[in-house]
């Protein structure tokens, strides 16, 4: 394990590129290696994650070239793995890949780390046999990774989503693609649109409704892709710079697309001063004074990666901030309830759990928070919003288990080093 020690009473100035976005990433190369012809992805995200999807659609048959710029070349054909295939830490991958093969006359094996075979797995288990899928998990209810899939011929289904997850409509939507007959998934509260939005650029016959997505099999005819900045990477350094004082800081280039901005809106409403240039994608924050505020549960799939960090802000602001709706935060990289509850405490915030709520009483100022050493616990979005913490609290904030980063973001210690000044 690797532990870093992050020096406080900094402010953040200075502008950067945060990686591709993750969600994008993942879909650019699974679509593109269900084509034929060969496609381009520019700005792929570099994080451990993506490289493994990238594994994942090269062991399934798909070539996959990186050129000098990074340009990456992908020519499609899904033929079957000859062995197990390691996503890693990545609920998308393993979640997506799963829809994506239940469809193809071969079997497959996916698994991952220690995180992922804690991760429940029959969200996606449930919809995929009914569409005639064969997935034996792992586990004493068998919905564990890891996962094995007998490729079988799928039907078309109707089904609504029980949880709130882009990650279970997409695997559906993905195994849509070789079932016989539309498929319509309906949601009860809106997630990310990624997959809907990508597939139709490829030529894939779907309608959209408000909160319902039909797709009907057929080729997919992938397009060249450009993957625009993270939103969820943006998200740690525009924290950062609403609760320093003395910043301005400017994150270019980012997705601005639906259900991944919520935290900018939460932020607006917390006091923030951030200023969105939608020609651009550029996200320009300027240190303001946060207060608390009420983040619904209809909300939280809109900023559901965001709420490490933003409970940061709700540290650094002033009155109480509640999350509503929770639940789902149990079940990511690490139980990011239990992960950030433990956080608040080094930061010397108020933490209140009640079921699916989660109220944090803020210390009022960056200045006032606390310092310690904080465990990763694995946890990816846990190290960088405890590093950010770390940069803009008293004292100096000691981040365990830092390695984490590199699933999403490796060069985050570099930026932070480089974004950061002394507070006058
Ligand atoms: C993702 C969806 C979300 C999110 C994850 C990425 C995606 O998960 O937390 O980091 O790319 O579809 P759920 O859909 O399980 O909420």
């Amino acid at each position: 394990m690797t532990a870093i020690t992050v020096e406080g009473s900094r402010n953040f100035f200075g502008r950067l590129q945060v990686p591709g976005d993750k969600s994008i990433s993942h879909r650019a190369l699974m679509i593109a290696a269900l084509g034929r012809r060969p496609c381009t992805i520019t700005g792929l995200s570099n994080g451990d994650d993506v490289v493994r999807t990238r594994r994942a659609v090269e062991a399934l048959g798909a070539q996959v070239e990186v050129g000098e710029s990074g340009v990456v070349t992908v020519t499609g054909g899904v033929r079957g793995a000859r062995g197990p295939i390691d996503l890693g830490n990545s609920g998308t991958g393993i979640r997506l890949l799963a829809g994506l093969v239940a469809g193809f006359d071969f079997t497959t094996t996916l698994d991952g780390d220690a995180s992922i075979r804690q991760r429940p797995m029959d969200r996606i288990i449930d919809p995929l046999t009914e569409m005639g899928a064969s997935i034996k998990g792992s586990g004493e209810n068998g919905s564990l990774a890891p996962l094995t899939i007998e490729g079988r011929p799928l039907r078309g289904i109707e089904y609504t989503l029980p949880v709130a997850s882009a990650q279970v409509k997409s695997a559906v939507l993905l195994a849509a693609l070789r079932a016989e007959g539309p498929t319509t998934v309906h949601e009860t509260v809106p997630t990310r649109t990624h997959t809907e939005e990508m597939l139709a650029d490829a030529g894939v016959r779907l309608e959209r409704e408000a909160c319902s997505v039909t797709v009907w099999p057929g080729e997919v005819e992938p397009p060249d892709v450009e993957v625009l900045g993270d939103p969820s990477q943006a998200a740690f350094w525009v924290v950062g710079a609403c609760v320093a004082p003395g910043s301005h800081f400017i994150v270019e280039n980012v997705y601005l697309g639906p259900a991944r901005g919520g935290f900018i809106e939460v932020l607006g409403r917390m006091g923030a001063d951030i200023t969105v240039e939608s020609s651009t994608g550029n996200i320009v924050t300027r240190s303001s004074e946060l207060e608390g505020t009420r983040v619904t549960a209809e909300e939280l799939p809109g900023c559901i990666d965001e709420v490490p960090i933003l409970a940061v802000a709700a540290a650094a602001a002033e009155g109480d901030t509640v999350f509503e709706g929770i639940g789902e935060l149990r079940v990511k990289e690490t139980d990011r309830v239990a992960a950030i509850a433990e956080m608040l405490a080094v930061l010397g915030a108020g933490c209140r759990i009640d079921d699916d709520m989660l109220a944090i009483t803020g210390v009022g100022r960056a200045e006032a928070l606390g310092s310690g050493t904080v465990d990763s616990r694995g946890d990816h979005r846990m190290a960088m919003a405890a590093a950010i913490a770390g940069a803009v609290g008293r004292g100096s904030m000691t981040v365990e288990g830092f390695e984490a980063t590199n699933t999403s973001y490796p060069s985050f210690a570099r930026n932070l080093e480089h974004s950061t000044v002394w507070a006058p």
